[in-house]
């Protein structure tokens, strides 16, 4: 048999089972299959997964199995870690792993060794961080730094404002603020807040060349200028795979932090991309979110695929978007601190696996990536959670949770009283027979009853997963992120994607170009009577 054909043979059963399961009620599974929760509960680098209210049967969670395996999940694994050039497209290896492996380590992208040069750009940050932190390094007129104002969007932010917001001290010495939009209110806002004197403005963008970021360092380096003369550029600090261009920029050479081809923008908050974070945090905060990552690093590399914590939150995924259709899932952290998660999450996995082609060019033919959408729980419940329990579609939810938290006492038992009622009431739901009979105890008359209950009853078996953290530690957070990166791997291994690029962002990219010219009375160019008209009332 070929591949194509195991993959082809793999499919065919995966959706047979899915048929079958598709019959059963999760919450009767528990009954009929002995070793339910056993099989689809697992540990990993200090997080527990629990899958067992998923809509899968036993057999369809084999089937599953299989498919990862047809798929070659194990080989892409091992070439991934091995640095071989799997984003292919680009001809680039993929090695966020190698920027949080412990210090020792051997990785190599595409045959050059690369772990002296990361460990060398590790110990670059920690001196930059300590120093600022210990008041060593201080701005251009002796005073301290208190604040860092950091620029960049996509992955250049999202995952170091997530860090930054799931670590930092309840009161930080370090004012952080961060800016990505090109709406020029973002950084207005956040410059209103700071002084030049004691602010480093650190750009963060791997090719040095996003509007967005570019835009925004223009209008802060003015504004250290502006207070500062000519010694203003020292405040400036650089991270990016283009260090020429961002020393071109005014950033001065020992202050731009490099990083590599083989770092993806959305993989790349492990790099100095996160130095805005080391600085804040401390660097043995950040390292130990490194070491967390690199946790889960070495369980997804050595455990075999049933017990693999970021293959099974994958197949879970799949077996709702291919074996049942669905084409949604909502990410809900009952935790203050990870309310920036969906956000990430949406970068991660709809930039890394929005594709219609798979890595040979070829259509697809089956569905990718679904719509991640989420919000902090338990405020998602008071907003779109009805539609979870009562809309027409079913939307696999996704709760994660901490066991300790912390804030005043007796304020967790209750988050955490809500996150498994919400997960319990998805799957259980409420049969109208029973909402019947309370309305008929409280003596309402049948026409009453009949518009009521159908209203008031919940449809269950709507599926959810659990990940629960024991502690929302620098550890356990960089397992966690590094559980999401993996799985958004296996998924594109199994639906035949690369991962790792990102062309459908380009076009957009270049016709803002075009048209900002003409915004700024460039001539008029071509384009569609909507867009021209458009663009004609916006220059009046
Ligand atoms: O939005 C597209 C994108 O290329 C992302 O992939 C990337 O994270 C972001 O722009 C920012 O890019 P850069 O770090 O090069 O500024």
């Amino acid at each position: 048999m070929t591949d194509s054909t195991q993959i082809d043979t793999a499919w065919t059963a995966f959706d047979r089972a899915a048929k079958g399961a598709s019959s059963a009620r999760i919450a009767a599974l528990f009954g009929k299959e002995p070793g339910r929760l056993e099989t689809m509960t697992l540990a990993a680098a200090g997080l527990t997964l629990d899958l067992s209210k998923q809509s899968w049967t036993l057999k369809a969670f084999d089937a599953c199995l299989d498919l990862a395996r047809a798929a070659g999940v194990e080989t892409a694994r091992a070439a991934l870690f091995a640095g071989e050039p799997i984003n292919a497209s680009e001809n680039r290896a993929v090695l966020h792993s190698a920027l949080r492996a412990a210090e020792g380590a051997s990785f190599n992208a595409v045959g050059e060794p690369v772990s002296a040069t990361v460990e060398a750009g590790r110990v670059a940050m920690r001196a930059l961080a300590e120093g600022v932190r210990s008041g060593r390094i201080r701005g251009s007129s002796g005073q301290a730094i208190k604040a860092i104002l950091h620029i960049g969007i996509g992955g250049s932010d999202l995952g170091p404002r997530l860090v930054w917001e799931a670590l930092k001290p309840m009161r930080s010495r370090i004012n952080l603020r961060f800016v990505s939009n090109v709406d020029g209110y973002d950084i207005a806002t956040a410059l209103e807040e700071l002084e030049p004197a004691t602010t480093l403005v650190v750009i963060v963008s791997k090719t040095f060349t996003t509007q967005e970021t570019l835009a925004n360092a223009e209008v802060a380096r003015a504004w250290l200028r502006a207070a500062l003369g000519p010694v203003a550029d020292s405040h400036l600090v650089a991270v990016s795979a283009a260090p020429k261009v961002a020393e071109a920029f005014g950033v001065p050479r020992e202050r731009v932090f490099g990083f590599w081809d083989w770092v993806g923008g959305r993989y790349s908050v492990w790099s100095a991309v996160g130095l805005s974070c080391a600085i804040g945090l401390g660097p043995e905060c950040f390292e130990a979110f490194l070491a967390g990552a690199a946790a889960m690093d070495s369980h997804f590399q050595d455990a075999a695929l049933e017990r693999n914590a970021p293959v099974l939150l994958a197949l879970a995924q799949i077996f709702n978007r291919n074996g049942l259709g669905r084409p949604m899932r909502a990410v809900v952290p009952y935790a203050q601190r990870l309310r920036l998660l969906p956000a990430f999450l949406q970068q991660l996995e709809m930039e890394s696996n929005g594709k219609r082609v798979d890595a040979q060019g070829r259509p697809l033919r089956r569905a990718t990536a679904p719509a991640v959408f989420g919000d902090v729980g338990t405020n998602g419940q008071h907003a779109f959670f009805q539609l979870l329990h009562q809309g027409t579609d079913v939307i696999p939810v996704e709760f994660i949770a901490v066991a300790k938290g912390e804030g005043p006492a007796g304020m967790q038992d209750k988050l955490l009283a809500n996150v498994l009622a919400q997960a319990e009431a998805l799957m259980v739901g409420r049969p109208e027979a029973e909402v019947r009979a309370e309305l008929e105890a409280k003596g309402l008359e049948e026409a009453q009853i009949a518009t009521l209950a159908p209203q008031r009853a919940f449809p269950g078996d709507r599926p959810s997963s659990l990940i629960l953290l024991d502690k929302l530690t620098p550890e356990t957070f960089g397992a966690l992120l590094a559980l999401y990166e993996h799985k958004t791997f296996v998924e594109g291994v199994i639906w035949g994607i690369n991962s790792f690029d990102q062309w459908g962002v380009e076009l957009g990219k270049s016709l803002a170009l075009r048209i900002l010219s003409e915004l700024e009375g460039g001539e008029a160019l071509p384009h569609d009577p909507s867009t021209a008209a458009l663009i004609e009332r916006l220059k009046q």
